[in-house]
């Protein structure tokens, strides 16, 4: 395990919290200084039963309050919290805010055409939950069974979690962007029976033939006994009677109330795939109570929202930030959650900050990719626009470079925002490591300091052993259980144990490399394994590998990440050739890029890809990846130890072809 890519440029100068967030115009932000933060950090850790039992009971309703706050460890990888209560998430999120309230905004839905937004009561929003709802049970599903919901960015998608949580059944979401045999790995390793669709989607006027991959992925999934389909476009799309039921004529048959199913903290909530060092995708389990604890105070305390407050997050629900911040911690709160169908360039770059303008948006979260690429297509696009209505600005998904920080700090929050940067994963279910508005300084490009409860170390990736003080670098892992981790992988307990626990015994090891500076503030550095980064999005190298292996030409493949400045990295796919192809360069890259496409999705596409007559390996015919990734970011000069290479030969031909086309 090494850790690369030390050199990030460090911005010295600290931001305080938001001014503006103390002039009385606000509401005074919920942990409003740093000696606040530190006290209520300091109990957190010192009193975690105490810290948590409060927690719970101040922000989530329990139908059977729990006694026992925590029990297991990370050592035996058996952690439980709440074990005892009992709730239901989608009262916690619909019902409760409908009771109270039902004509405020639960959704802002932005559909991909400007100009379109809807906005859903409370009420309407527990009304079609329960419709949808009472379609499952006539589908004849019951607690504990799986729903694969593979949509668009629109309010039904949310719909669809809820009614699934509602009934205690897991739901696992698909992003609609993965390939038909993506999405049927997915259902068939969570044996899912049903699956929520749309017709069609629409993203930047582009249609996405939804229903269309869903009917491939069908073909392989025996399983799969009913489709459900909401009608998006209303264009004409392929439907087996036999098995697909059309949304509005299901719904329409069912009764606006459905009772909400009281679960047991512990019962899951729902599997979400992500990739690993391996080639096959891991089923993230996330459990109800804790889960939803950790996704209702990270909303609350990190982007300190309030009563009235208008909050976007333009993650994909199909990613775990979608999960946490369009749907469960917003609603959670009581808060208005926009949802956004379109992309940030439709119909021209301005389109995020209309949406702010024009939806009064105070909190708007977005990845730093997004950030970047907008930089570059200059500053008119937000400069024209009304922003005086954001607090807090935040960041997800992958290192923000200080320059990208300084312009969102300046250009969208014009220099009267807090800037969160938050670090978290899959795994982890809400931030770990994040600021808070009124109370943290900010350093662009730093997470800054652990959430509540989070106890982080930094250990040294090859003894394991803790580097304490300031002034470190190594891997960063988690001391102690928090209530929203990860609880296994699906179908695969040793997985997760050999995964997340085992490396680091009695820690959770995030598989990020991390530097703590001088003053305690976090660096996340990336990751330390074989996942890359792409816009935020995690591939293994191992399933890229797999997807460019099925090719009848190719005979090798490594696959690594390029530092890439608009998607932070970019994959780079070397080949070797099988003997006796006589097809062209060309034609074996366009057939390869075919072929990701076709088996993981449009994300996974190879922006370069180097066909090689050899590759860098071991005397035993291991391929040496540490040094593709050297030459691939231009550090051909520092490759190190290069003895165990078994042919030195080739690193010259190598370096000339990756110089030829990076
Ligand atoms: C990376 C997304 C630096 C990290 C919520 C992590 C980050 C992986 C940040 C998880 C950040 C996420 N700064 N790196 N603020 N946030 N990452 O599971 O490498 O899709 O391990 O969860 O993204 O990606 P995932």
């Amino acid at each position: 395990m090494t850790i690369e890519n030390m050199n990030v440029s460090e911005e010295n100068t600290v931001y305080p919290p938001n001014p503006a967030l103390f002039n009385g115009t606000a509401p005074k932000p919920w942990i409003s200084s740093l000696e606040q933060y530190r006290e209520m950090y300091k109990e957190s850790i010192e009193q975690p039963d105490a810290f948590w039992t409060r927690m719970a009971l101040d922000n989530l309703s329990w139908s059977r309050p729990f006694t026992k706050v925590r029990q297991g460890s990370l050592d035996e990888g058996d952690v439980a919290w709440f074990v005892d209560g009992e709730l239901n998430i989608s009262y916690n999120c619909v019902d409760r805010w409908a009771e109270a309230d039902p004509e405020r905004v639960a959704f802002v839905y932005e559909a991909d055409e400007p100009g379109n937004a809807q906005k859903w009561t409370y009420r309407r929003l527990l009304q079609e939950v329960c419709r949808v709802s009472n379609v499952l049970t006539s589908f004849g599903l019951r607690k504990g069974d799986t729903v694969a919901i593979y949509m668009p960015m629109i309010p039904e998608a949310a719909v669809s979690m809820l009614a699934c949580a509602r009934l205690g059944l897991v739901h696992t979401v698909v992003f609609a962007g993965f390939s038909a045999s993506s999405l049927a790995e997915r259902v068939q390793d969570a044996g899912s029976r049903v699956i929520i669709t749309a017709d069609e989607g629409l993203r930047g006027s582009k249609i996405i033939k939804t229903k269309a991959i869903v009917d491939e992925a069908v073909q392989s999934c025996p399983k799969v006994e009913r489709v459900l389909v909401f009608r998006r476009t209303g264009n004409e799309v392929a439907f087996n009677k036999d098995r697909d039921v059309w949304w509005h004529e299901a719904t329409d048959k069912q009764r606006p109330y459905c009772p909400p199913v009281p679960v047991s903290a512990e019962d899951p909530l729902f599997l979400l795939y992500t990739s690993g060092s391996t080639g096959k995708p891991k089923g993230v389990l996330h459990t109800t109570g804790g889960y939803l604890l950790g996704a209702t105070i990270t909303a609350k305390y990190v982007f300190d929202i309030h009563a009235g407050d208008v909050f976007c997050c333009t993650a994909d629900i199909g990613w775990i930030t979608g999960h946490s911040y369009v749907v469960y911690g917003p609603l959670s709160l009581g808060a208005t959650s926009v949802i956004f169908e379109s992309v940030p360039t439709y119909p021209d770059p301005s389109r995020y900050w209309k949406l702010v303008e024009e939806h009064k948006i105070t909190q708007f979260y977005t990845a730093p990719t997004a950030i970047r690429a907008l930089r570059r297509l200059g500053d008119s696009w937000v400069d024209k626009c009304d922003l005086s209505s954001l607090r807090v600005i935040g960041s997800v998904g992958e290192p923000i470079n200080p320059e990208a920080w300084l312009w969102y700090y300046n250009k969208v929050g014009r220099g009267n925002c807090s800037v969160v940067d938050t670090y978290w994963q899959t795994e982890t279910g809400s931030h770990v490591i994040a600021p808070l508005p009124g109370a943290t300084p900010a350093k662009p490009g730093s997470a800054t300091l652990p959430f509540f409860g989070i106890d982080v170390a930094v250990l040294d990736p090859l003894t394991g052993k803790e580097l304490e003080g300031n002034g470190v670098t190594g891997v960063l892992a988690i001391r102690k259980p928090w209530p929203s981790m990860l609880r296994t992988v699906g179908g695969d307990h040793k997985r997760f144990l050999d995964t997340y626990l085992k490396p680091y015994p009695g820690h959770y090891f995030a598989g990020d490399g991390v530097t703590r500076d001088e003053e305690g503030y976090y660096w996340i550095r990336g990751r330390v394994d074989d996942v890359i980064n792409v816009s935020g999005h995690r591939l293994s190298t191992a399933e890229v590998e797999s997807a460019l292996i099925l090719s009848p030409s190719v005979a090798e493949s490594a696959v690594v990440g390029s530092p890439d400045e608009v998607t932070g990295q970019a994959i780079c796919a070397f080949i070797t050739l099988k003997d006796g192809v006589s097809a062209t360069e060309e034609e074996v890259k366009k057939e390869l890029v075919a072929a990701v496409r076709k088996q993981i999705g449009p994300i996974a596409t190879p922006k370069i890809l180097i066909i090689v007559d050899d590759l860098p390996k071991t005397r035993s015919g291991k391929i040496i990846r540490r040094i593709l990734r050297k030459v691939v970011a231009g550090e051909a000069d520092q490759l190190g130890d290069v003895s165990t290479l078994s042919d030195p030969s080739i690193l010259k031909v190598l370096i000339e072809k990756v110089n030829a086309v990076v």
